[in-house]
């Protein structure tokens, strides 16, 4: 696949590495283009396959107008938004009361195919040269996304990682995604270990069923 990545911090390089080690074209950028030798105009034009948004979030949206997404220059493209919208410094989202991230971003790229995904996971796991294995199992990467082509394209992103897709619902659950990472990132800033606070359900805990309104 041609992949695009807007943003050359920790976790696009992280992931750019693997994915380019897995046999895909990919193209990062920054926003000096004389440092990752391409501009985010670069990689949006590269990504036709997919293009991923991993910036920080309070950048995301004058990337997205810089390349001309708000003229549709994303139309019909999978574009995969990664970022935790935190208000710089502390452990509350910028977004607390509006849309989610990836709503924004959908709205500033008509015709785009968003799929939220790779919160949950810092850069590390992904910079790392094993498949990111933990207690004997695949990580599991939530995907929320409204578009099955999109959805599959992201899955296959993931697969690629040696980790595991799961159906984390509609654009319209990303924001829960980012509130969770963000509470799960002050866990982890706290010194606890996130993944002890997770039952395993069907095993620990019975299924949760859904009220009825
Ligand atoms: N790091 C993680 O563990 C992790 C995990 C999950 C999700 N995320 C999310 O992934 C996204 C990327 O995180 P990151 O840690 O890799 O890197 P980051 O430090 O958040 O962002 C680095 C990239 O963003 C560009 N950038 C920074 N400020 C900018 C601005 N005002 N305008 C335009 N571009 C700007 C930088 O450009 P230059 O190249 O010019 O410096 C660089 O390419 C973030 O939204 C973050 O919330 C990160």
């Amino acid at each position: 696949m041609r992949i695009g990545i807007l943003g050359s911090g920790g976790l696009g390089t992280a992931l750019a590495a693997r994915w380019t080690a897995a046999g895909h074209d990919v193209l990062t950028s920054g926003r000096d283009p004389g440092r990752t030798g391409r501009g985010f105009a670069d990689a949006a034009a590269h990504g036709t396959d997919a293009v991923l948004v991993a910036v920080p979030d309070h950048a995301a949206l004058g990337v997205l107008a810089a390349i001309g997404a708000g003229g549709g220059t994303l139309a019909g493209r999978t574009v995969v938004d990664c970022t935790v919208p935190l208000v710089p410094g502390t452990l509350t989202l910028s977004t607390a009361g509006g849309p989610s991230m990836a709503e924004r971003i959908a709205a500033a790229a008509p015709g785009a195919h968003v799929v939220k995904a790779f919160t949950f996971a810092p850069a590390d796991v992904w910079a790392a040269e094993e498949p990111p294995v933990f207690d004997g199992a695949p990580l599991g990467v939530p995907l929320c996304g409204d578009d099955p082509g999109a959805l599959a394209t992201a899955g296959r992103l993931v697969t690629d990682l040696g980790a595991t897709p799961v159906a984390g619902g509609g654009l319209d659950r990303a924001g829960l995604a980012e509130a969770a990472s963000a509470y799960l990132i002050g866990l982890w800033a706290g010194g606890a270990d996130a993944r002890t606070v997770l039952p395993r359900v069907g095993r620990d805990t019975a299924r949760p069923t859904l009220g009825r309104r």
